[in-house]
């Protein structure tokens, strides 16, 4: 798709590599400008470039309320406006509880939580100059319902979904439209733990409708669509992209078992 975001402005957060990389390119491909922000400053700069025209990079740690609010500031200072926030950047959290240190949950909390805090206390002034923005929020299913030995994240992505409706209502009449998006498990470097046990990558396939996993390309396709003047009337919603994952209420594939039943003994 080209041009639904022709003159935009746009910053989107941890997006030196997986669903934030993609989302900036996508972005771009449809016309905006987009600072990408990450820690990681030789991979952020490589996506970058790798992007090209429409796209720069600085680093800047999603953490540090100081760093987030210099580099929208300076974005501004160099556009006159910001159009587009998407606070993307996120650690992963698990670890049994009798391990969570409060070092740890700590840590968790800031990184995907409080980030998203100051990415908006940063962006809100600018765009309500500018009576418009958008604004979305890497939450997940993990903000939507609880999993095993993933605490922190599961308080810190429910807090992201809670906040985003809180601040939707708030801004909504201002013309400011925020939303969060609540993935199911993507094949990006967040998960490479996981995907490299085999058995766990069978119970997601087992889990999820689908029967494979995302692609991040797949979750920057709802972020364009969120951003776009197409969803204009979407506010405060937090929008599942997960193969269906959520759409069970965990009972067993009873269809499958049938099948299984009714195959012929060998
Ligand atoms: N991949 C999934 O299965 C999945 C599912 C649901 C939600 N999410 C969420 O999507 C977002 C992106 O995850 P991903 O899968 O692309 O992970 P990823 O690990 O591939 O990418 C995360 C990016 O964030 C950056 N980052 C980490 N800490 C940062 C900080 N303090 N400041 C700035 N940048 C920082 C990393 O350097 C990296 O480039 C996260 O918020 C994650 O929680 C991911």
């Amino acid at each position: 798709m080209q041009g639904g975001l022709e003159g935009k402005c746009a910053v989107v957060t941890g997006a030196a590599r997986g669903i934030g990389a993609a989302v900036a390119k996508r972005l771009v491909s449809e016309g905006a400008e987009v600072l990408l922000t990450d820690i990681d400053i030789r991979q952020g700069q490589l996506t970058a470039a790798a992007i090209g025209k429409g796209a720069s990079f600085a680093q800047v740690d999603a953490a540090d309320a100081a760093s987030v609010s210099a580099s929208i500031e300076d974005l501004v200072g160099r556009t006159g406006r910001i159009d587009i926030l998407v606070n993307n950047a996120g650690i992963p959290g698990g670890a049994l509880f009798d391990e969570v240190t409060l070092e740890f949950w700590d840590r968790v909390l800031r990184v995907n939580l409080d980030s998203v805090f100051f990415g908006c206390k940063a962006a809100i002034p600018h765009m309500l100059r500018q009576g418009a923005g958008a604004i979305v929020n890497l939450g997940s299913i993990s903000g939507l319902g609880g999993d095993h030995m993933n605490s922190a994240y599961n308080a810190a992505k429910a807090g992201v979904i809670n906040f985003t409706r809180s601040l939707a209502m708030d801004y909504a009449r201002a013309g400011i439209r925020i939303n969060a998006i609540c993935p199911g498990p993507v094949r990006t470097e967040i998960n490479a733990r996981p995907l490299a046990i085999p058995s766990v990558v069978d119970a997601w396939l087992e889990a999820i409708p689908l029967g494979r996993l995302a692609e991040p390309e797949e979750i920057a396709g709802l972020v364009a669509f969120l951003v776009s003047d197409d969803a204009s009337f979407i506010v405060g919603a937090a929008i599942p992209i997960d193969g269906g994952m959520t759409a069970g209420a965990g009972q067993p594939d009873f269809a499958r078992l049938l099948r299984e039943l009714r195959q012929p003994s060998q």
